[in-house]
């Protein structure tokens, strides 16, 4: 299995291009199955999460092509790519693919509503936590679907005529369950009305794309959003955010390493919150023309508290990363997750290198250290192995993390970037 080696120490100076948002892609790519028209998007980013979800919606009948071209593309960053969903062969999403990535089990939505059927797996739990979809279920309800669960199967029905608009008050913020039931609403008949909807990039994102199908969504990007439903949706061409947590996460380690770095295509409107908890920590953030340009100097990193929260509070994606750059802090740092029950796996590994953090409940409390020590590592999900990139960069000697293919979900060409800004960091194959 593949390692990252990482010598630390240096400073990060250059620039940086920042890829399309995996979570913003996914959702976008799931929207295809929506229309018999093409659906293009532009800035989607080479990963192993949007390769996996191709396959997925292959399964159900969606054709892709790559810039015209058939055969996946290996070379250049974020590609276009169209998807035409002609003829919905399978409305089921079985197990075995729904279990590796469970954002698939967002094709629900749009199958429910253009089909007035889906069969989709249950995903089960991952490693950040149980992670139930409930709210996706009582969405549905709401839009009149009929909902049974059959040998670990959500089995979903639309009444005969489609299903029908209605409010629908989500108890708890999903982004997940938001970008299913802006999908499922946009084919209703009449008018629905999302309260507490998620306020995520990612959903604007969807909700802009959809428009462009011929959807009628106001108020995405605010909690209430009101969506007319039409009879059809058409193709349309759209593109891919830039990805706010990549962003945020060279930030951080430009934060713990120190240098100059340009983080090209970033959009500081993405991320304001972490942007501006950076700040305190003692970097320098500048709005360019070209993206973000993110400096420190040699000056200690200040202590800053965080509690992850759904948009536009601190992101539940950077926390892990957070926590890496509040390990060489001057002092101590409390760093709360409040959206998921366990998603601190990170913090054993950290402390592999050094970092000094005690967890109790959903609050890790972290001591500073003056300095990191390279050691063997290895994490459970994408954002704890970079966080573990991070501290590596910044740590004395050599580190290796383990379980690459968790980094290969979320980050394009990692080690092409950091290396690009001065950085000892390579793939070791085997
Ligand atoms: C999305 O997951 C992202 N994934 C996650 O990114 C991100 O951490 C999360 O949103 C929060 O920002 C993608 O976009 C593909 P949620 P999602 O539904 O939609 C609970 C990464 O590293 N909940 O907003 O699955 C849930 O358990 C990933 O890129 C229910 O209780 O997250 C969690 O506690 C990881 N019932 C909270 O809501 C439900 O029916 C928020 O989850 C649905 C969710």
């Amino acid at each position: 299995m593949d390692r990252i080696r990482i010598v630390g120490g240096n400073e990060l100076n250059g620039r940086i291009p920042i890829s399309g948002a995996k979570n913003a892609a996914l959702p976008l790519m799931i929207a295809s199955l929506l229309t018999d028209d093409t659906l293009t998007l532009e800035n989607v980013p080479h990963l192993a999460d949007v390769e996996q979800l191709i396959r997925i919606l292959g399964n159900h009948g969606v054709d892709y092509s790559v810039n015209g071209r058939r055969e996946r593309q290996s070379e250049g960053y974020s590609r276009t790519i169209h998807f035409t969903a002609r003829h919905i062969v399978d409305t089921t999403a079985p197990y075995e693919l729904v279990s590796k990535m469970r954002a698939s089990f967002w094709v629900i939505g749009p199958l429910l509503a253009r089909m007035g059927v889906a069969r989709v797996s249950l995903p089960g739990g991952c490693a950040i936590g149980t992670r139930p979809v409930d709210l996706f279920i009582d969405g549905l309800q709401a839009l009149s679907a009929e909902i049974d669960i059959d040998s670990g199967y959500v089995v979903a029905k639309a009444p005969k005529g489609g299903l029908v608009g209605n409010r629908y008050v989500f108890p708890k913020v999903s982004v997940g369950a938001t970008h299913v039931l802006l999908m499922a609403a946009s084919l209703a008949r009449g008018e629905t009305v999302l309260v507490n909807a998620a306020r995520e990039p990612e959903v604007v994102n969807l909700a802009d794309c959809l428009n462009a199908m011929g959807a009628k969504i106001s108020g995405a990007g605010t909690s209430t959003i009101t969506i007319e439903g039409v009879d059809a949706l058409s193709g349309a061409r759209h593109a891919v955010i830039p990805d706010r947590i990549e962003t945020g996460t060279y930030a951080m380690a430009v934060a713990m390493t120190g240098g100059d770095v340009i983080l090209e295509n970033a959009r500081p409107d993405l991320l304001q919150n972490a942007l501006r908890v950076l700040e305190q920590t003692g970097a320098e953030i500048i709005p360019v023309n070209s993206g973000i340009r993110v400096r420190r100097n040699g000056a200690g990193i200040s202590p800053v508290d965080v509690s992850t929260e759904p948009f536009p509070g601190f992101p539940t994606d950077l926390q892990a990363q957070f926590m890496g750059l509040m390990t060489m802090a001057n002092g101590r740092s409390t760093i709360t997750e409040t959206i998921f029950e366990n998603r601190f796996m990170h913090v054993q590994e950290l402390a592999r290198l050094g970092a000094r953090i005690t967890l109790s409940g959903q609050t890790a409390h972290v001591e500073g250290v003056p300095v990191l020590k390279g050691a063997p590592v290895m994490a459970t999900d994408l954002r704890a192995s970079v966080s573990l990139v991070i501290a590596g960069l910044a740590a004395e000697g050599e580190t290796t993390v383990s379980r690459v293919y968790h980094l290969d979900r979320g980050f394009e060409r990692l080690e092409e970037k950091l290396s690009g800004c001065g950085a000892t960091i390579e793939r070791i194959s085997g």
